[in-house]
């Protein structure tokens, strides 16, 4: 939050400004290949975009480095007033050490591991010249088949929110001027997930309890981490466009939650209020995205080029300038750009892909992967001396980063069949398959056949989306060919979004679901399925059967006609269980757990209660449990959800090793907004459960 120097600081530059250099600060360049450099000598540019634009990630790709950051700050050094650029770039699942993507992240409910992921991007970053990354993404996704489920933690507000505090903290760390602090930005505020039919940029309508119960409560989080930025939602929310919402943007924002930082427009977004039809020309555009609070211009330059003019015709104020170039500089000043503009060169060669960030990334996407099935215990492989390994990503190397990788580079990965081959014992003989024909071909001599299937990055991310969440063409006929053979047969599938492999999963042994992992993704999988570390990730969204069931998530409310297949009159598909493919939550492991005596240390709730139960690993090997604490608010002046996620832990367990385990549930997290439109609880009577996910778990009961 704002201290005395920084508005100090501030306050005395601001005093000296023109209004041309005002209105250079909120406007955000993208230094493409026309670019006039004269901008950053006469004070026209606050930022640079160092990108490609909305197509990086998806092979359009150019690279930040501290070369190119300090000839673009000498530029800007050399202007009247010699204010420093903020450096802005897509730092999404790491930089050069590419990490698995956000919704992984999310699968492995670990937030620790998230955060020390997001400081090892923020020191490589830094390193190569960026000081801003648009991330994180903190939109809840409920639509899978919009392609920016992948970049997000999922369905859950609360797994959202530990994210977003999480990952913000990992990025700026205690203290936004040191050398490898590299600024947050939460985006897409708010509500961007919710996209008709799941097609990105589209519309959406979100109530006011749902938008505050279950959209913003990670970017509450993310406030409350010190996030330095907030990037506003490309969407059209209940009929305002939320770049121009002046609500979101400044009354909640800011004043209910003290937001001091200063908030982006997506791409080109404020001038698109012109295509959204609630501005008529740019000016136009220009006055109500900033009137609504929205203080930096993302490249379509419609705040330097209009906002001058509409403060002569008194159509704006010059209070309402100062106030977004005053947040804008209390954040450069903030992260330090005044005293040290400049990156070290020296640092890149230094601080990109350690040893130490490489192993953090193989030990992330070891923990992000979720076994689905494993009948018959076949993973992992044991005992099989021919093992053929088959499908579109046998050699996957950069296929493995998922989308908005600018930085990475498949260089840097060994392919998956190498990294199965250094971590297979040296008794298997693996062989290796690209093509279905040959694969089918050789099944016949193996002892054991894994498919490594699944979407290529770039069917997954920035408007990605599909109308159909099968298996890309080809694939589903392919396992169901392998499986006819009768072999051994386990499934992995690499993806940016829950696929409905519900017949796919019928016909395997077993099936693992592996993301997008990153770059040490390979290794990472060998070590799963040669049985060196045990699959301990959990679903953080929910696996539809079939693209029909959208949206189908966990939280849901019971309706007057609850769920039941049977029941004529009851909410159900004639053509499907109403049940989804795998619940949130889920995931098995190498070994079994059991739940066992919830304890609740009262049957009142007063102020705080402590719940807990006994965790028992019944199985023959060590394993990783994720035990979930979830509630339900039995009677509500409005309708409240089945259940609700409020904690998890990640426990090791040893073969016959038990552990109680414990929560506390505050009367805090059982605040909600109500019929009367206040934030709060209300008393009652309450479910509570200590579960392995969202769909079973041993129940108990209490009041508040
Ligand atoms: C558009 C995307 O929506 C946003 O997430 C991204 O940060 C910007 N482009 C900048 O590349």
């Amino acid at each position: 939050m704002s201290n005395k120097t920084d508005e100090t600081f501030v306050n005395q530059l601001l005093s000296q400004m023109t209004l041309e250099e005002k209105l250079g600060q909120l406007n955000q360049v993208n230094p493409g290949d026309r670019f006039d450099s004269s901008l950053l000598r006469e004070g026209k540019a606050g930022s640079l975009i160092n990108a490609s634009g909305a197509l990086t990630g998806q092979g359009f790709s150019d690279s930040g480095s501290a070369e190119l950051s300090n000839h673009f700050q000498q530029l800007a050094l050399e202007s009247r007033l010699k204010i420093p650029l903020l450096f802005g770039r897509d730092v999404i699942h790491g930089f050069r050490t590419v990490f698995p993507i956000p919704l992984a992240q999310a699968a492995a409910f670990n937030p620790h591991l998230a955060r020390q992921a997001a400081s090892v991007a923020a020191r490589e970053a830094t390193a190569s010249g960026i000081k801003w990354t648009f991330a994180p993404m903190l939109d809840i996704a409920r639509d899978p088949r919009w392609g920016r489920v992948a970049e997000g933690n999922g369905e859950d507000p609360f797994l959202g929110a530990q994210m977003a505090g999480a990952v913000v903290q990992g990025f700026q760390g205690d203290d936004l001027s040191a050398p490898d602090a590299l600024v947050a930005c939460a985006k897409h505020y708010v509500g961007y997930g919710a996209a008709e039919g799941g097609r990105d940029y589209e519309n959406g309508e979100i109530s006011e309890p749902t938008l505050r119960d279950i959209y913003l409560p990670p970017f509450r989080a993310a406030v409350q981490a010190g996030a330095g930025t907030l990037m506003s939602a490309f969407i059209d929310l209940n009929g305002i466009p939320a770049t121009a919402n002046r609500r979101l943007l400044t009354d909640i924002l800011r004043g209910e939650w003290g937001f001091d930082g200063f908030v982006v427009s997506d791409w080109e977004s404020v001038k698109e209020l012109i295509q959204h039809g609630v501005a008529e020309d740019e000016a136009h555009a220009a006055r109500l995205a900033l009137q609504a609070g929205l203080d930096m211009d993302m490249v379509s330059g419609v705040y330097l080029n209009t906002l001058g003019e509409s403060l002569q015709r008194g159509k704006i104020s010059i209070e309402e300038i100062d106030e977004a170039v005053r947040r804008i500089l209390r954040i450069k000043h903030r992260a330090g750009l005044f005293a040290q503009p400049f990156t070290d060169p020296l640092r890149a060669p230094r601080d990109l892909l350690t040893p130490e960030a490489r192993s953090l990334a193989r030990d992330f996407a070891r923990q992000s992967m979720v076994l689905l099935k494993n009948d018959r215990d076949l993973l992992p492989l044991k005992g099989f001396r021919r093992i053929l390994l088959a499908g579109p990503f046998v050699h996957a190397r950069g296929e493995l980063f998922g989308t908005w990788t600018p930085d990475g580079r498949a260089e840097d990965v060994t392919p998956l069949d190498e990294a199965l081959r250094q971590t297979a014992p040296n008794s298997v003989e693996l062989w290796f398959a690209e093509t279905s024909d040959l694969a089918l071909h050789l099944a016949h001599h193996a002892d054991a056949v894994v498919l490594l299937l699944g979407e290529h990055p770039a069917r997954s991310g920035e408007n990605c989306n599909i109308s159909d969440l099968s298996l890309p063409p080809g694939q589903a006929e392919f396992v169901q060919a392998m499986a006819a053979l009768g072999k051994p047969l386990a499934l992995v599938v690499f993806a940016g979004r829950p696929l409905a492999i519900t017949s796919q999963v019928q016909v395997v042994d077993a099936a693992l679901y592996a993301w997008h992992p990153g770059i040490e993704g390979g290794a990472a999988l060998g070590e799963i399925l040669f049985g060196i570390a045990s699959p301990s990730g959990r679903l953080p969204i929910t696996f539809p059967r079939a693209t029909g069931q959208i949206p189908i998530y966990y939280n849901r409310k019971n309706s007057g006609r609850p769920i039941n297949p049977q029941g004529e009159f009851r909410t159900r598909y004639l053509d499907l269980p109403p049940s989804p493919l795998f619940p949130f939550g889920f995931g098995l492991t190498y070994t079994r757990f059991e739940y066992s005596n919830l304890t609740l240390s009262s049957d009142t709730l007063r102020g705080a209660l402590a719940i807990s139960a006994e965790v028992t690993n019944i199985g023959a090997c060590a394993g990783t449990e994720v035990v979930q604490l979830y509630v339900r608010d039995l009677i509500g002046s409005l309708t409240r959800p089945i259940r609700e996620l409020k904690g998890f832990q990640r426990i090791t367990l040893q073969p016959g090793e038990s552990r109680r385990v414990s929560f506390t549930l505050r009367e805090e997290d059982l605040t909600f907004t109500r019929a009367d439109g206040a934030f709060g609880v209300e008393p009652g009577n309450f479910h509570v459960w200590i579960a392995p996910d969202s769909q079973s778990g041993l129940p108990g009961k209490f009041r508040l």
